[in-house]
């Protein structure tokens, strides 16, 4: 996609972080956006912040784990502005720990946002762009940690793991239909955004999540990475050249991307995973 002047941009996870900065850049392209978030007063700003800078904006309250709520945002958009161009898929959330101690309420959380969001995303969103026909984008956020494995965040690396494999083959799914929907998978490294407090957006009914010495190691090496990230702009701008670009992978350029190639190598020859920490 070339063109974004007055095309509509779908964002989810839009009121925080990568989301917002998506939200800033697409709105600075001339798109007119539709912005999900389950968090309804950081939405409601973020909004009236792009509101207040004379863009086009639907704040739309979506928990993307629910098919219907974001069954309900695509009506929304549609019903607000007619056409849908560019969705990214990209609330996402975050829990530590060893894989056998965490609660099963853990996997729930985060395969529900991060795996069953972007499912969703998809499922309602191609059918309305395949019917369009015209030229549209779908941006899965996934992460660096979709190509690498860290102990600790097994969780976490297994739902991006998904959100790759689900965006190629999206991808292949697309091509072999001859469709005008391009497909990309960001995958971020470290970004400076509140994802070290994802447990704000924690529905109770799926409790606290685990408290053991893991678990907070693995929040602290987090929360001190959010201070050193990059900032969210930067990623924003990486999906905007990507999309443009028509690149599927958007990769960091960091020592992630060093340990990807290194686990890439392992797979090539069939080595044993040696743990190389990407910081
Ligand atoms: N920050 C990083 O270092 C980093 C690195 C790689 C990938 N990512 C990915 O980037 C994406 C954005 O995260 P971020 O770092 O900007 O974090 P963030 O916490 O700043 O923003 C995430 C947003 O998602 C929203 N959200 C959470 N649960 C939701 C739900 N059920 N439905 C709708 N919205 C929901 C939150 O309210 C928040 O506004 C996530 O997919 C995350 O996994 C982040």
């Amino acid at each position: 996609m070339k063109d974004f002047q007055d095309k509509i941009a779908v964002i989810t996870g839009a009121a925080s972080g990568i989301g917002r900065a998506l939200a800033d850049v697409f709105a600075e392209e001339g798109m007119r956006l539709v912005l999900a978030d389950v968090e309804p007063t950081a939405l409601a700003k973020a909004a009236s912040e792009l509101t207040a800078e004379g863009y086009d904006v639907l704040p739309v309250v979506t928990d993307v784990r629910r098919a219907e709520d974001v069954q309900r945002l695509a009506d929304q958009t549609i019903s607000e502005f007619g056409a849908v161009h560019l969705v990214c898929n990209n609330a996402g959330v975050f829990a530590g720990g060893t894989l056998w101690e965490s609660p099963i309420e853990d996997y729930d959380w985060l395969f529900g946002v991060n795996v069953w969001g972007v499912v969703h995303g998809i499922r309602t969103f191609v059918p309305i762009m395949l019917e369009q026909d015209t030229e549209c984008h779908i941006l899965n956020t996934a992460s660096m940690a979709a190509l690498t494995v860290m102990p600790f965040a097994g969780i976490y690396h297994a739902t991006k793991h998904a959100v790759l494999a689900l965006s190629e083959a999206l991808h292949h799914e697309l091509a072999a239909r001859d469709a005008k929907i391009k497909v990309s998978a960001l995958c971020p490294e470290l970004v400076s955004t509140h994802i070290d407090d994802a447990a704000r957006n924690r529905p109770e009914e799926l409790g606290r999540g685990l408290d053991t010495a893991e678990a907070r190691m693995v929040n602290q090496i987090i929360s001190t990475g959010m201070k050193n990230g990059a900032a969210p702009r930067v990623l924003a701008e990486r999906a905007l050249r990507g999309i443009q670009e028509d690149r599927f992978y958007l990769l960091a350029d960091d020592g992630w991307r060093d340990s990807a190639n290194a686990r890439c190598d392992e797979i090539r020859d069939a080595i044993n995973p040696v743990l190389r920490p990407p910081l």
